[in-house]
């Protein structure tokens, strides 16, 4: 940027000086406004974006002290320097209080005024990219659709923004509700085959007999139901993406037929002599082993190879748990405006709550969670009651399971379980002892041996 790209205002009523200063700073090449009447300058602060602004202090009208602060409020970014007589420091200091950038006394060397202007400018333009640098780390906080602020979504993110130009093919692996499609989809429409169609095929929804002619399409009479030509998903696709969701659940004939496709970059429909070329990233998905499913023979190597040339590995929601305040965030907000509900958060102790889940269901469950108890609540604030029941009792840690951790002895293991059922007992000894197979003097000698 040269410095004529910068713009100056210059007020001041006496005409000589604004003549002067605009000389001056034109000189240094900026783009200078003067203005002799500060009412009017008071407007054009409303509608101009100006750079740096010089007002004099003393003025008819609008004082440079108002005008001051009306910058501050308009134009909070754009340093005001202020010009004052000899004698009336006071106000210029009082100006620095209000925010005034700095401040020059007549009479002054055009240098110096320069050189201030130039340093005002510098100090705009870094509290701009201050803010722009903070803006840009808050924005990390979603891509795209996606929420999240963990590391490892962070690592995702820059991975979709260093792939998204590229047509290498990607698979996206993790369990369910992990937020594989808004990936995929966040990789889509981030590059350059937005212009062209995102095409979802779910390979475990449609019946393997429709799935070859949905995807390849055929030529009329191909087969008997065939009446016209029909174009397949993959051309819809053209210069854009499939999704092949699912993938591990594709018939391996067919595997075969995509695995041509991808490495000859052609289509051939049913019953058609013809290939036609081809141009989509395919962005595949799986929540299972793909691995183990090529051990059993399942699924082809070499496709599993084309297919993962990016592999992207959705963390579970219960390894990023400081994700879920801001999920939570979100979808109270997606579903009380859906609702039309005044729902403004959440109690600490629900909070702690979901802390705690372990999520098999990841973000798809807490979105279920946040909805039904948005559509029950009866507050402003959602609470432990509106939470299904699978939440609200805490799930105590089997005995077996906590012993073998902690590698307990017999007789520990013996002292946790007697513990345990005369807790359920409600602290009735005969109760317990019946319950344990023994007789009450020896549960009372158990009981001391501790
Ligand atoms: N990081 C996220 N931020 C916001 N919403 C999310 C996020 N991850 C998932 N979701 C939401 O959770 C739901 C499930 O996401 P998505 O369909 O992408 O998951 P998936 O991994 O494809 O699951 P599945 O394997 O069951 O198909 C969607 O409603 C989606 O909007
Ligand atoms: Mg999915």
């Amino acid at each position: 940027m040269s410095e004529r790209d910068y713009k100056v205002l210059v007020v001041d009523d006496d005409l000589e000086m604004c003549g002067l200063l605009s000389d001056v700073l034109r000189g240094e090449g900026f783009s200078v406004h003067t203005l002799n009447d500060s009412l009017e300058a008071s407007q054009w602060l409303k509608k101009e974006d100006f750079d740096v602004i010089i007002t004099d202090l003393k003025m008819k009208g609008l004082k440079g002290l108002d005008l001051l602060e009306e910058a501050k409020q308009v134009a909070p970014l754009t340093p005001v320097i202020i010009i004052t007589a000899f004698g009336t420091i006071e106000s210029a200091i009082k100006a620095m209080k209000m925010g005034a950038y700095d401040y020059i006394t007549k009479p002054f060397q055009m240098d110096e005024l320069t050189i201030i202007v130039k340093k005002a400018l510098e100090n705009r333009l870094l509290k701009k990219e201050v803010i722009r640098l903070k803006k840009e780390v808050e924005s990390r906080y979603h891509f795209h659709r996606l929420i999240g602020k963990s590391p490892p979504m962070q690592k995702i993110y820059d991975l979709i923004e260093r792939i998204s130009d590229t047509s290498s093919n990607v698979l996206i692996t993790g369990e369910s509700g992990t937020g594989k499609e808004l990936v995929a989809k966040a990789i889509h429409y981030n590059g350059v085959r937005k212009e062209g169609r995102f095409i979802a095929v779910n390979c475990a929804a449609i019946p393997e007999t429709l799935l070859e002619s949905e995807l390849f399409g055929y030529k009329k009479g191909a087969f008997t139901d065939a009446k016209a030509d029909k174009k397949g998903l993959i051309f819809e696709a053209h210069e854009g993406t499939l999704f092949l969701d699912e993938i591990t659940e594709m018939p391996l004939t067919l595997q075969a037929k995509l695995l041509r496709m991808i490495e000859e970059k052609e289509v051939r429909p049913l019953g058609d002599t013809n290939s036609y070329p081809i141009d989509v990233r395919i962005i595949s998905t799986s929540n299972r082993d793909i691995e183990s499913s090529i051990k059993q023979g399942r699924f082809r190597e070499d496709l599993y190879y084309r297919l993962k040339v990016i592999d992207i590995e959705m963390p579970p929601l219960r390894e990023r748990k400081e994700d879920i305040p801001l999920l939570i965030q979100h979808f109270i907000k997606k579903f009380s405006e859906e609702m039309k509900k005044n729902i403004s958060g959440i109690s600490e102790e629900t909070l702690k709550r979901l802390l705690n889940y372990p999520w098999p269901g990841n973000v798809r469950e807490l979105e279920n969670v946040i909805q039904r108890a948005i559509t029950l609540t009866r507050y402003e604030t959602i609470l432990l009651e509106d939470l299904p029941i699978t939440l609200t009792v805490e799930k105590e840690e089997s005995l077996i399971e906590k012993g073998a951790k902690e590698r307990y002895t017999i007789d520990q293991l013996e002292r946790e379980y007697i513990k345990r059922v005369l807790l359920e007992a409600g602290g009735n000894k005969s109760k317990a002892a019946e319950i344990l197979g023994l007789d009450r003097k020896t549960l009372y000698r158990k009981l001391q041996e501790e």
